[in-house]
């Protein structure tokens, strides 16, 4: 199989290392340059999925540099010159080949290398064995043929730096006309977004955010909200405990609540007090439609000198209306926790049938023809509680409230499984960019 010289790109490659006047051919064995006068020891290789093909080089005359002028059959200077002609016209050649820095470095050490270069086998070979007729051109022609290689490889050089650097700025240029980079922006999760908007209602009536750690001890999660070991309540509130070296100080659990926040901001601040607390709490639910064992609250808690019962439902009753527009209305029913008294279940209008109980004739889904949808409990605080935090009981009032926010977010949102939050489907997340 031949090849013909041409100047697609891959013959380029093998141009570089190879005279011109030499047909390139591909043989299954490994013919190399490297048997010519020392010139160039670097054969193509080219790996193909059937194997390694060698590129051979076919050498071209040889210019005899191993041999003595003797030996080659010059006697005569006129001979002596031709054959520097030969000389030159190879350089000449070589030199139009280089491309590139590593092929120039090649080019330079093969005509100047101190060892091997042409320029010194010319002058180890033909010039100190020349006879003293012949010398003197010898030397005459080395002279010349020195100053031309020198200039022309440096000349080589800076061609081909320049051309890196056009290369460079070629490579480098801003293309307007190509279409940009662009890169998805996120969302934030939907119960990131409903934290959100809760967040910015309390802010808007003089409430700030304060969050608390997910893994609490039971003080905190139990104890200090009135709830003391082996209350009834905790049976509603298993949860993870954490595996603890023996003889740690405490035990550890998921929190089940964001009350223990109530604890640890009052424990830290006199009152006033006005605080909600979002965050992600665990129970042992096994998971269906609308459990999960891990879910969001946000806890309120206002504590002052003279706060009411009238406070506590008109701030109830503000975020509601706030939350699902200013025609839902609001109900308590009595309810228990063991750290507010008076304690209540909040609930509003069913918001999706007006509280009606129905829906374009039929049963509405959302409520399930109550009429009135649970939304969270809520309550005065405790005055036992405040005994665990040193707040005087007597000078100190206030209310609490425990908002479940997945509740909250599918009933809005008119989401039915409160799974599709953990899973972090794509398809549902970008429902709500
Ligand atoms: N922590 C209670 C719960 O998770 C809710 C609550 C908070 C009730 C604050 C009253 C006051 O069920």
């Amino acid at each position: 199989m031949a090849f013909g010289r041409s100047e697609r790109s891959e013959d380029r490659f093998l141009s570089a290392r190879c005279l011109p006047g030499e047909s390139l051919l591909a043989f299954g064995a490994n013919y190399g340059c490297s048997r010519r006068a020392g010139i160039f020891s670097v054969g193509a290789r080219y790996i193909v999925p059937l194997g390694v093909i060698y590129i051979a080089i076919m050498p071209t005359p040889d210019l005899g540099l191993d041999k003595t002028l003797a030996a080659l059959g010059l006697s005569e200077a006129a001979q002596v010159v031709a054959r520097f002609a030969d000389v030159r016209a190879r350089f000449d050649a070589e030199s139009g080949a280089v491309h590139d820095e590593s092929s120039w470095k090649q080019f330079r050490d093969a005509w100047l290398g101190r060892k091997s270069g042409v320029l010194t086998q010319i002058t180890d070979n033909w010039l100190k064995p020349a006879t003293p007729e012949l010398k003197r051109a010898v030397g005459q022609q080395l002279n010349e043929l020195r100053a031309h290689v020198e200039s022309q490889i440096e000349a080589r050089r800076l061609a081909i730096e320049s051309g890196a650097e056009e290369n460079a700025l070629t490579r480098d240029r801003v293309d307007l006309s190509l279409p940009g980079v662009i890169r998805p922006v996120g969302s934030h999760h939907l119960i990131r977004q409903v934290f959100q908007e809760i967040e910015d209602i309390f802010f808007s009536i003089g409430f700030s955010v304060v969050e608390g750690p997910e893994i609490e001890t039971p003080y905190y999660n139990f104890e200090a909200l009135n709830i003391p070991e082996f209350h009834p309540v905790r049976d509603d509130m298993d949860t993870f405990y954490i595996d603890l070296p023996k003889g740690s100080p405490t035990p550890l659990l998921l929190r089940t609540h964001t009350s223990p926040m109530q604890i640890r901001t009052m424990e830290k601040q006199k009152p006033p007090v006005r605080v909600i607390v979002p965050g992600k709490v665990y129970r042992r639910d096994n998971p269906d439609a609308t459990h999960s064992f891990a879910f969001h609250q946000i806890e309120g808690l206002a504590v002052d000198t003279d706060i009411t019962f009238c406070d506590f439902t008109g701030t109830i009753e503000y975020f509601v209306k706030q939350f699902f527009g200013p025609s839902v209305k609001t109900r308590f029913r009595p309810s228990y926790f063991p750290f507010t008294e008076p304690s209540v279940e909040f609930d509003v209008s069913c918001p999706f049938c007006g509280g009606t109980g129905t829906s374009n004739g039929a049963t509405c889904s959302k409520c399930k023809g109550a009429a009135w949808i649970e939304l969270f409990g809520a309550g005065m605080v405790d005055p036992a509680v405040y005994g665990f935090v040193n707040y005087d009981a007597k000078k100190v009032s206030g209310f609490a409230f425990g908002i479940g926010i997945d509740r909250l977010a599918m009933l809005k949102y008119g989401i039915g499984d409160i799974q599709v939050f953990f899973q972090n489907d794509v398809r549902f997340l970008r429902q709500f960019p």
